[in-house]
């Protein structure tokens, strides 16, 4: 059986935890394999808003596996957080989640260390969502990280060794802190984390598909927050791409299947780094107030802009994408015009490739197109849709050369359009 990936082609948050949990029905399995709770995926369905940043987003849709993969970082304490209150809401995860023994733990001290390297970069900060993520990978490529297999064997002496490695390079920086209220929090997470299956991951999740069962693999952040081809230095630290899906739950390359590549109707960034198609007037607010653009985990502004399709076209290269996602297109429904990004200007050069650096000297090439002024945020078909959205489309899908199989035009379940769909 072949396992089918979803992930993200922007900058993050393009609404990737709302389409997996519609996709996940036509699936056995949803695994997330790299990130951890840096993300924030939403999902809203009768009436309820969820936000998830380490649980897989199949969890509400019966009773599917969710395997959190060994490519993934834990913090036991938000974990702990976010699986009661799930839980206290009426959904039984204990049977169904799995997580990996080899994912990487987030110590107290990671957190700590994540704010004072942020602190001593100043103007250069990378605008990190503040939950140890880099220092916990850091820790697992020197090899002196502490697994979740960890905490059932000799686990007191383990943690004292590496906090102490922490404290070390804290004090070298000069940096203040105070660990009692995260570490306690941190070890009664360690606690209620024995209480779930700590499995194996990669073996069941090679069992499964050879069972036939289906599996889909949840991306979390976006391409363009990868660690290798993302804009570095302002990147999270895992491979946020395809191929992470197989490093990060143990899955051989020849065995994906459908890519899903997800992005909004326009763009979004939060945290610093390049965005060549940023908006610092009244459309870059008015996209950031329809849009709802503030973080799902940190409550941050998000940076607001057009669509980007020089970014968009590497991404889809480099993940291998069979298959687009439009969100919240609905967004600019208002507008009477909208802009796309087809090239950037370098130098008085205009050049329609992804580039090595993008300073502030790149400057974007756009084309107009039509708005559609309609409300589309009840339309239930694509018989339905303005002229100008189809326009739209089909711009897009000439530029990006792959169909867009969903649109999405609002945050509910419910407000979901399949094209192309089989008869
Ligand atoms: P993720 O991290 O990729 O899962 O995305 P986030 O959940 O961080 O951010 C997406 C936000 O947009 C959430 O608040 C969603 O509820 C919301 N959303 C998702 N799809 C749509 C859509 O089609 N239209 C609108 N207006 N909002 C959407
Ligand atoms: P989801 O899965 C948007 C950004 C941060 C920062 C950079 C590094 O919800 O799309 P980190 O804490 O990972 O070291 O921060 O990456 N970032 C995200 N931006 N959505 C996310 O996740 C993100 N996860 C990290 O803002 O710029
Ligand atoms: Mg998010």
């Amino acid at each position: 059986m072949k396992v089918d990936v979803l992930l993200g082609l922007q900058w993050g948050d393009e609404g990737k935890g709302k389409v997996v949990d519609v996709l996940t029905p036509g699936y056995d399995v949803v695994a997330r394999f790299q990130g951890g709770p840096n993300a924030g995926h939403t999902l809203e369905f009768e009436g309820q808003k969820y936000v998830l940043r380490s649980i897989p987003s199949g969890i509400f849709q019966g009773d599917k596996v969710n395997i959190i993969g060994n490519g993934v970082v834990l913090d036991p304490a938000l974990f702990k957080a976010e699986a009661e209150a799930l839980e206290n809401a009426g959904h039984n995860l204990k049977d169904r989640l799995f997580i990996s023994k080899k994912a990487h733990l987030i110590m107290p001290t990671h957190r700590i260390l994540d704010a004072a390297y942020e602190a001593a970069k100043g103007e250069r900060k990378v605008g990190t969502t503040g939950k140890g993520i880099g220092p916990a990978y850091t820790d697992k490529v020197s090899r002196n990280g502490l697994r979740v297999g960890d905490i059932l064997w000799h686990f007191a002496e383990k943690y004292a060794q590496a906090k102490q490695r922490h404290e070390q390079t804290l004090k070298s920086l000069n940096f203040e802190y105070d660990l009692t209220e995260l570490e306690k929090t941190w070890f009664e997470g360690i606690e209620y984390l024995k209480g779930f299956r700590l499995a194996d991951s990669e073996h069941e999740i090679n069992k499964l598909l050879c069972e036939g069962k289906k599996v889909l693999c949840e991306g979390a952040q976006g391409t363009m927050l990868d660690v290798d081809f993302g804009s570095y230095p302002y990147v999270t630290s895992s491979n946020t791409i395809c191929a992470g899906a197989c490093i990060g739950l143990g899955i051989a390359p020849n065995r994906i299947g459908e890519v899903y590549g997800i992005f909004k109707a326009y763009c979004t960034r939060v945290g610093s780094g390049p965005f060549p198609t940023e908006l610092f007037d009244e459309v870059g607010d008015q996209i950031c107030t329809l849009g709802h653009e503030f973080g799902s985990v940190t409550g941050r502004k998000r940076r607001c802009g057009w669509i980007d399709l020089v970014a968009l076209k590497y991404s889809i290269r480099i993940n291998g994408v069979t298959r687009l996602i439009m969100m919240k297109s609905d967004v600019l429904d208002s507008f009477a015009t909208i802009n796309a990004c087809v090239a950037y200007r370098i130098d008085g050069r205009e050049i329609d490739h992804f580039p090595y650096d993008i300073t502030d000297s790149v400057e974007p090439v756009y084309v107009e197109l039509p708005g559609w002024e309609t409300d589309m945020t009840k339309m239930k078909s694509e018989d339905e849709f303005p002229e100008e959205f189809n326009l739209y489309l089909t711009f897009l899908e000439e530029q990006l050369g792959v169909k867009i199989v969903i649109v999405s035009l609002g945050p509910d379940r419910t407000q979901t359009i399949e094209r192309y769909v089989e008869e």
